[in-house]
């Protein structure tokens, strides 16, 4: 098992320095998903948790919202062969409920037609946000009674999955509200190159160290 989270940063920034709208850069981010895919593939990886879009993307002007939307949209339909192919199963996290039922249809469609025979499960971030994510769970087991134990809490999480592996890609050491509970003890990789700039062979280097560093998980040696 190996759980890699990226939080895919700096397509702004990336289409900004090439005198090109923020949106060419969010299309460009979009496409280098399939390329590490690819990667995490071919280096073991099992889990792989994207950050698309976060509880508080909403507050961006709504013509990079209406974009976002859009390319999602796109990006459900022509990389579902992908998945398919590769034997990826697709899954979303986040709320759901904002988005436009055609949107959600979609999604709910890839999910169920990739939940078989899985080599990779990606996680897509959505309407995501780890404390959204924690207060609906402990409402979930409110609702059905259960105490609040480590096992409880992280079975009802919509991502049940401890991270290994969190890159950042874009300058920023901040994890915004990424996946809180699961990177409790995730090794932390922050990287300069702008998402679009991403590549299969930096995720390679990152994997290599990622090995070559000590877990100790709390305890000694
Ligand atoms: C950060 O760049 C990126 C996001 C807001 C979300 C990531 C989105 C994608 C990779 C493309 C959409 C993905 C799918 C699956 C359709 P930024 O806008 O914060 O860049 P900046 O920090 O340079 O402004």
């Amino acid at each position: 098992m190996l759980h890699l989270a990226i939080i895919m940063d700096g397509n702004g920034r990336w289409a900004n320095a090439q005198n090109k709208p923020r949106h060419y850069g969010h299309k460009e981010g979009a496409k280098k998903i399939k390329e590490i895919l690819q990667g995490c593939l071919e280096l073991g990886v099992t889990h792989l948790s994207l950050y698309a879009f976060s509880t508080e993307n909403w507050k961006r002007p709504k013509s990079e919202v209406d974009f976002l939307m859009k390319l999602l949209e796109r990006y459900l339909k022509s990389e579902k062969a992908t998945y398919i192919e590769n034997k990826i199963a697709f899954k979303s996290i986040g709320d759901l409920s904002m988005f436009s039922n055609k949107l959600q249809r979609l999604i709910y469609e890839l999910e169920e037609e990739t939940k078989e025979g899985a080599k990779l499960t990606q996680y897509l971030a959505l309407n995501y946000g780890a404390k959204d994510e924690i207060i609906r769970t402990f409402n979930k087991l409110n609702a059905n009674a259960l105490s609040f134990s480590e096992e409880n809490i992280k079975s009802h999480l919509d991502n049940p999955q401890d991270v290994d592996i969190l890159i950042r890609t874009g300058g920023d050491y901040r994890l915004s509200n990424f996946l809180l509970w699961q990177c409790a003890y995730a090794e932390l990789f922050f990287t300069k190159t702008l998402w679009p700039d991403f590549s299969k062979e930096e995720l390679e280097k990152i994997i290599q160290e990622f090995h070559n560093r000590e877990r100790r998980f709390g305890g000694l040696n």
